[in-house]
């Protein structure tokens, strides 16, 4: 694997101190996505995908932590699979799984009238105002309309000459030669509000204390966990806070400088498979092999009940004979002790949910009930058992 290890010594405490029952190192897991998440091309990496759903198998809890709004985090988390709190809007607005607001920070109504005299006289494309569930913007032009699009941002129009109400977020948007300039110029803010980089186009304004590591540290003691139990992937500035926040802090290859400073380990660049090589050789235990972690026992448990191997056998009647013959005789073989997908409990189960699509072998996972999906995959291994030595 290559990667640039920046090892420092919570990495290394992380490796030799791993609690014995625990399936991951970390039991929680907050990635960014534009810059950490998300490739180049703005969509997760396969890889990626594959290590969040072994990491949750693992008992291993995800999050997202972005300057996203719901409207743009949302075609991202079925990939992502977030089973924790949405801290979106770079902590200003946190989100429910269910996607429903939970906490909410608004910038102070000066706010917007602040950024604009800081900005007077310098070279920028436009101020992006956001509320939680509107957008509005102070300037028509290309280079902004451009932006808009690229960042899938559906603005209301100019920003009412009375003020908008509730406002979260502004994102002052410029090329990436001119934000030096408009970043010192609004660093005065800071006395009252939070300001960040938040992308080489982006300055961002949030109210004063308002980032994604007080977000975080809000959802962590809310849930009870400490920031020793955190891993967090970023890059860009407004990852920065959380990186010095937390021990374990991991800034992808293509970090902001104050990011990749900040962080306790530098992976490589987002174009690369790193999030998922690291997801499985740091934050997953090793001894989670079976990919579906404590499942493996319980599963060994529910095996022996006659009950199961009789459910899945009317499920198996119903919905897999006619691919798989009454024995398996056609297709795949399922009672042999060939396995091309893993022949044990967890791995059966978990290639019934998954299926293989690319071979003609659907997934079940959404069409059936975990316990229907348990009794298959039960049933299935008891064919194997039945023949194999
Ligand atoms: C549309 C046809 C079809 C149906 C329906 C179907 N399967 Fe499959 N199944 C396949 C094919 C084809 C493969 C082989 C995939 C491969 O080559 O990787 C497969 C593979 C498998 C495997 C992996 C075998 C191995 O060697 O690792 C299991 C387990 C399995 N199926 C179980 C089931 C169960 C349980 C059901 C019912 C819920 C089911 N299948 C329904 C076509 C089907």
């Amino acid at each position: 694997m290559k990667m640039n290890l920046n090892l420092r010594w919570p990495l290394i405490l992380a490796l030799t101190l791993s609690p014995a029952a625990a399936q991951v190192r970390y039991p929680v897991l907050y990635t960014d996505m534009d810059g950490t998440s998300l490739g180049p091309d703005g969509q997760v990496r396969p890889a990626t995908r594959a290590a969040l759903a072994r990491y949750r198998a693992c008992g291993g809890q995800v999050g997202v932590a972005t300057g996203r709004t719901l409207e743009q985090a949302k075609p991202h988390l079925k990939d992502l699979g977030p089973t924790l709190p949405l801290l979106l809007f770079n902590g200003g607005v946190t989100y429910g799984v269910d996607l429903k607001i939970k906490r909410i920070a608004a910038l102070p109504p000066e706010a917007l009238t602040a950024t604009q005299a800081a900005l007077k006289g310098l070279t920028r494309l436009g101020i992006v105002a956001h509320g939680a569930e509107e957008t509005w913007i102070d300037a028509h032009n290309e280079g902004l309309d451009a932006f808009l699009k690229r960042a899938r941002i559906n603005a209301k129009g100019l920003i009412p000459t009375e003020g908008a109400p509730g406002l979260i977020k502004l994102m002052v948007v410029s090329r990436p030669e001119a934000q030096a300039a408009l970043y010192a110029a609004l660093k005065p803010l800071e006395a009252t509000l939070e300001v960040m980089i938040s992308s080489p186009e982006t300055v961002e304004i949030l109210p004063k204390g308002v980032n994604k590591a007080t977000a975080l540290k809000a959802v962590l003691s809310e849930l009870g966990f400490n920031q020793e139990e955190v891993i967090f992937f970023g890059d860009s500035g407004n990852d920065t806070a959380v990186m010095r926040a937390i021990p374990m802090g991991v800034a992808m290859g293509n970090c902001h400088p104050d990011t990749c400073k900040a962080a306790a380990l530098i992976a490589d660049r987002n174009d690369t498979d790193t999030l998922a090589e690291i997801i499985e050789r740091l934050a997953i235990d090793p001894r989670c092999v079976a990919g579906r972690g404590g499942e493996a026992s319980a599963l060994e448990e529910l095996a022996k009940d006659p009950a199961q191997v009789e459910a899945g056998r009317a499920l198996y009647a119903r919905h897999c004979v006619h691919c798989h013959m009454a024995r398996g005789a056609v297709g795949a073989n399922l009672t042999d002790d060939i396995w091309v997908h893993g022949g044990q409990l967890p791995e059966i189960l978990n290639t019934i949910s998954e299926g293989v699509p690319a071979r003609g072998m659907m997934g079940w996972k959404r069409r059936l009930k975990e316990a229907d999906l348990r009794a298959l995959a039960i049933y299935v291994y008891s064919l194997s058992a039945a023949k194999a030595p």
